[in-house]
């Protein structure tokens, strides 16, 4: 018979996201409610490798759902790579008398996870936070809808700029080598082009279609660059590239960066956060681990790690072709 969870541990781990806070205060809450004593690590594995953690409870959460970044603070941990510093962190949540942990991360999270409990049989369970929505386990990510309403805003005041000043502008968003966050911000904010990594489209097909914008009339330009993508260029590149070529063009670059990691949380990162994460506290405590939760056709559904990390995250082509028609 499984051992029976009367603690549970909590962290985030990985790029920050907004929503990670209410996934947090969701966790606490929900141990609160099933009488679970609950454990915040800090700094993700590397929290747990130092044994450097909080008690819990329900009022430790208070005003927290509505804040960025994650009060657990988070973290890349090199250590929790190697196998002595996965063997310090189960010595340390033993030491604790953690039964369970919920990790809250992206896929190098889950990836440490499986292996943590492969390895030392402790029962993890997983909630995707990452804004780049690189998941195959959910549709959405906690932090995404957030990070593209994040992008929309920017490329909006780029755009009065671009169309007051006839200029080209290039707008690297992040994604690491996912799309996702280019795709839908470039046709939510009406992006001339869009590169992304899943699709090469080719560099000849970039001027074609800046060609085609100046002869249709249009007098500034978009086009919103992922920073994974494929064409063999930064974006700076990119920009230089357009400038030799298309002479015509005023060009210019703007990296959005780390800004499309902050900021408060949207409600729909917010309720997402809220319902993994009352979620997962209810699978550990019904004897489920090594699986990770996400929303499946607004289902929240449990995923095995290894389908959950499959790489077949594919881009929605049809955004693709919206895309083209309305950039006409
Ligand atoms: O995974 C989230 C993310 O923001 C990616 O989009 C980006 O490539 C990466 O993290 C940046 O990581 P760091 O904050 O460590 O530079």
């Amino acid at each position: 018979m499984a051992k029976e969870i009367t603690t549970i541990g909590v962290m985030t781990s990985g790029g920050d996201s907004p929503g990670m806070n209410a996934a947090i205060r969701a966790v606490a809450r929900a141990c609160a409610y099933y009488n679970v004593k609950c454990i915040g690590f800090y700094r993700g594995y590397q929290g747990m490798i130092e044994g450097d953690y909080c008690v819990m409870n329900a009022r430790s959460v208070r005003n927290i759902i509505s804040r960025g970044g994650t009060i657990l603070k988070s973290a890349r941990s090199d250590e929790f790579r190697t196998i002595e510093g996965r063997q310090k962190a189960a010595e340390h949540l033993k030491e604790v008398g953690v039964d369970a942990m919920i990790l809250i991360g992206g896929d190098g999270t889950f990836r440490g996870g499986k292996l943590f409990y492969e390895e030392h049989g402790i029962p993890v369970i997983g909630v995707p936070g990452t804004i780049d929505n690189d998941i195959a386990g959910t549709n959405y990510t906690i932090g995404y809808d957030t990070a593209l309403n994040t992008v929309i805003d920017a490329i909006d005041k780029i755009r009065d700029t671009a169309s007051s000043h006839d200029r080209l502008f290039f707008i690297e968003v992040m994604g690491r080598d996912a799309g996702f966050i280019a795709l839908n911000s470039g046709v939510g904010a009406g992006a001339e082009e869009i590169l992304i990594p899943e699709e090469d489209l080719g560099l000849e097909r970039l001027l074609e279609s800046l060609k085609r914008s100046k002869r249709s009339g249009k007098s500034s330009s978009i086009v919103v660059v992922s920073e994974g993508d494929k064409t063999g260029k930064n974006v700076y590149e990119l920009a230089d590239y357009v400038t030799k070529n298309l002479p015509d063009y005023e060009v210019k670059v703007t990296v959005l960066g780390h800004m499309q990691r902050g900021g408060t949380p949207s409600c729909f990162d917010r309720t997402l956060a809220s319902r993994l994460c009352v979620k997962a506290v209810e699978l550990l405590l019904d004897g489920e681990k090594n699986v990770m939760v996400g929303l499946i056709n607004n289902k929240v559904t449990a995923t095995s790690f290894e389908v959950g990390l499959k790489d077949d995250h594919s881009i929605n082509k049809e955004l693709l072709r919206i895309s083209d028609i309305l950039s006409t």
